[in-house]
């Protein structure tokens, strides 16, 4: 984490209840149907803020998510990166939430990382695109 701020704080979601309630307000804010589950069913999310003062937040909270998912799939358990948290703690009610809970100051929501075991097999990567790295040789 940049200059050693730690600066990121995360919320692990295991109450099927405030799951469920995540997964509404996300799905409304990406304009998707009633029924649709934007966390595919996953029980436990892990959503993942940055302090607003802290200039690297957004990337310390980045890094934070990919190590997640790093340590979720050394686990055996699957995991995706769910976006829209910075526009879910945009809204009053969810930054109220974080207050209820105990947590002071100004947050930034960077993502949700869903986790769950697998229904079915891990899915294969896409095939990289090719020409995206420049060699200064
Ligand atoms: C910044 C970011 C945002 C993402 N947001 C979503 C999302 O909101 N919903 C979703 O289903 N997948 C989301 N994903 C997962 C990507 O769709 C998934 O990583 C990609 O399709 C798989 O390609 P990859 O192996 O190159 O990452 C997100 C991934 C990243 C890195």
């Amino acid at each position: 984490n940049g200059r050693g701020k730690q600066a990121t704080i995360t919320i692990a979601v295991t109450n099927k209840e405030l799951r469920d309630k995540f997964s509404k307000i996300n799905r409304e804010i990406g304009g998707w149907d009633e029924g649709f589950d934007p966390f595919y069913g996953a029980p436990v999310i892990l959503i993942v803020l940055a302090d607003k003062e802290c200039l690297t937040g957004i990337y310390d909270g980045s890094l934070v998510m990919g190590n997640m998912m790093l340590a979720a799939h050394s686990l055996g358990l699957g995991s995706i990166w769910i976006h829209r948290a910075k526009e879910e703690f945009e809204l009053p009610e969810y930054q109220s939430l974080l207050k209820e809970i105990g947590i002071e100051g100004q947050w930034e929501g960077i993502a949700h990382c869903a986790v769950g075991y697998m229904d079915g097999e891990l899915p294969q990567a896409a095939a990289r695109k090719d020409n995206r790295v420049f060699w200064l040789e």
